[in-house]
């Protein structure tokens, strides 16, 4: 995380003096832009960095689901669960999906390949049930159509 403290810096003379905590989101998207995902090491440097407490930190890392504790998966397949996608079929997709990757919501397979997660609303409510792979949407979805997803991720 050292190495991004000029980018850091170069965000702070944006702020008035003593709001560094506002921070904490960019910086996290930062590091993960930049690692893949946060690590303990770079929490402890923010709590240093910016003068927070690590419970302000964590607070935000866990209430953004996109960002993430751990390295994922070559491809990261993210399965909406709210209310439209929820009534669309997003449930047995996600067992479909669980099944036929061999994880768990939140795993990533043991090849390295995919790390199946479950989201909130992916603001595309109109064409659920709504599968994002990467930063790629997958709308109207079905295990079909999801089966044919997968072949076609190498
Ligand atoms: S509920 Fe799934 S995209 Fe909105």
């Amino acid at each position: 995380m050292k190495h991004l403290i000029p980018e850091f810096e170069a965000l702070k003379t944006r702020l008035p003096p003593g709001l560094d905590s506002i921070l904490v989101l960019p910086c996290l998207r930062r590091i993960q832009d930049d690692r893949g995902y946060i690590a303990d090491e770079d929490i402890d440097g923010l709590v240093e960095y910016l003068g927070v407490p690590r419970i302000q930190i964590e607070e935000v890392l866990t209430f953004y689901t996109m960002l993430r504790r751990k390295p994922l998966g070559r491809w990261h397949v993210q399965v909406c669960r709210n209310v439209s996608c929820s009534m669309r079929g997003a449930e047995p997709l996600i067992k479909h999906l669980s099944n036929r990757l061999g994880v768990k919501p939140g795993e990533t397979t043991a090849d390295g390949r995919f790390t199946l997660s479950t989201v909130e609303c992916l603001g595309s409510c109109g064409t659920a049930p709504v599968v994002m792979v990467n930063e790629r949407y997958h709308e109207l979805q079905d295990a079909q159509s999801l089966d044919a997803l997968l072949e076609e991720l190498k």
